[in-house]
């Protein structure tokens, strides 16, 4: 049975993210919780390794933590940062300039050929980690525009995805005007400069998708690396980049929301689970509430299940959704727990 308040909040949700005829969100049933060591938080990105091993989660001290099973919990796999002091970043916790220096891994996706897992990090920019974990490898900055060739600074980078047929890497610089520990003011400005790359590690060519993005968040390639995906938190929009064919290098709009989108995820069967928290009240500076949530969409833009996750996180956002073995596991900046959920 509902609570009358989750009741509520499923309505108001779909009230919140939908110009649906038929609105009838999905609750997911919270299973169980795997709890984070403490105090670490903020599980924003979740990927599996090829063995089905993990989850692996990027977390707030700048570390990225492999869930190793009940009795051991979550045990440290690598870290982004090339020179990281544990006895300073281990249980880091808050958006502090310290995490300049510790890091602050975000989108998480492995390579599943090569068994290296790539990583977004705010700070540190683009970053691959071998197939057995510890220290990053760092790629330089070199994709960024002339006003910038002299920056001392990596680029606030946010969501991350890899075409397994070819290797290529896709992945989104959050904004050029803003760092990470300034992302509440980040969202809730007006900034468009946000952007879409891609790299090829097999040759380290870097190219510029897209520009002008507004909060680029999450990404993912489609199943047949024709087209990528982008949302703008900021826009409530996901957008597709065409990689191939007669459309090749425009993009075009995918999907308008009424809610934030974050992370995308691309399930086997082609189709993309996205985060999308709907908002209410209070307009910024003032931080309305959040019903955090999440929509499962086709490969041609349908929406096919809303999801409500309040028993997941209450009233934080949700940044990533991905399903593994039935179940799905939901990551958020704010949370010291992944959720493992079913859905009906
Ligand atoms: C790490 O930080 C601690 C505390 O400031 C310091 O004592 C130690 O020398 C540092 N370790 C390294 C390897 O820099
Ligand atoms: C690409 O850059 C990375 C990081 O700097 C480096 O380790 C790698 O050898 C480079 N690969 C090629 C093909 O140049
Ligand atoms: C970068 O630094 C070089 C050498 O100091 C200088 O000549 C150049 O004008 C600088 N570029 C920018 C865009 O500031
Ligand atoms: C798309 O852009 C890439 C890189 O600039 C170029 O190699 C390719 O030929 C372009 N494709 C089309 C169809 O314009
Ligand atoms: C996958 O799910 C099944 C049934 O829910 C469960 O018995 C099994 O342990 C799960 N496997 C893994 C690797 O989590």
């Amino acid at each position: 049975m509902l609570s009358p308040n989750l009741a509520m909040s499923t309505m108001a949700m779909c009230a919140t993210l939908l110009l649906f005829l038929l609105c009838s969100p999905s609750v997911a049933i919270l299973l169980t919780r795997l709890q984070l060591p403490s105090p670490v938080m903020g599980p924003e990105s979740v990927a599996f390794d090829r063995n089905g091993g993990g989850p692996y989660v990027s977390v707030s001290d700048g570390r990225i933590l492999k869930y190793v099973g009940p009795a051991e919990g979550f045990k440290e796999y690598a870290y982004t940062s090339p020179n990281r002091n544990k006895t300073i970043c281990d249980g880091l916790t808050d958006f502090s300039e310290l995490q300049a220096t510790c890091g602050r891994p975000l989108g998480l996706r492995f390579n599943h050929q090569t068994g290296e897992l790539y990583v977004a990090d705010a700070y540190f920019g683009l970053i691959k980690i071998g197939p057995n974990g510890g220290a990053p490898t760092q790629y330089s900055q070199g994709i960024h525009p002339q006003e910038k060739e002299n920056s001392t600074t990596f680029p606030f980078l946010d969501g991350l995805d890899i075409d397994v047929n070819t290797g290529i890497v896709y992945y989104t610089e959050a904004s050029s005007n803003y760092r990470f520990k300034d992302i509440e003011a980040l969202r809730g400005s007006r900034d468009m400069s946000g952007s879409l790359y891609s790299l090829d590690p097999s040759t380290n060519e870097t190219r510029v998708l897209m520009r002008g993005l507004a909060l680029a968040s999450g990404v993912a390639v489609s199943r047949d690396g024709s087209f990528v995906l982008v949302s703008e938190y900021l826009a409530n929009r996901i957008q597709r980049f065409w990689l191939k064919g007669p459309r090749a290098n425009s993009s075009d709009l995918f999907l308008q929301l009424t809610g934030r989108p974050d992370n995308i995820w691309r399930n086997p069967r082609g189709e993309f689970l996205v985060a999308v928290n709907g908002l209410i009240g209070p307009s910024p500076p003032r931080r309305p509430a959040i019903i955090p949530g999440g929509v499962r969409v086709s490969e041609n833009g349908l929406i096919l299940r809303i999801m409500s996750l309040i028993q997941e996180f209450g009233s934080e956002a949700a940044s990533e959704i991905h399903e593994h073995n039935g179940t799905i596991y939901s990551g958020s900046m704010q949370a010291s727990y992944i959720p493992i959920s079913t859905i009906i």
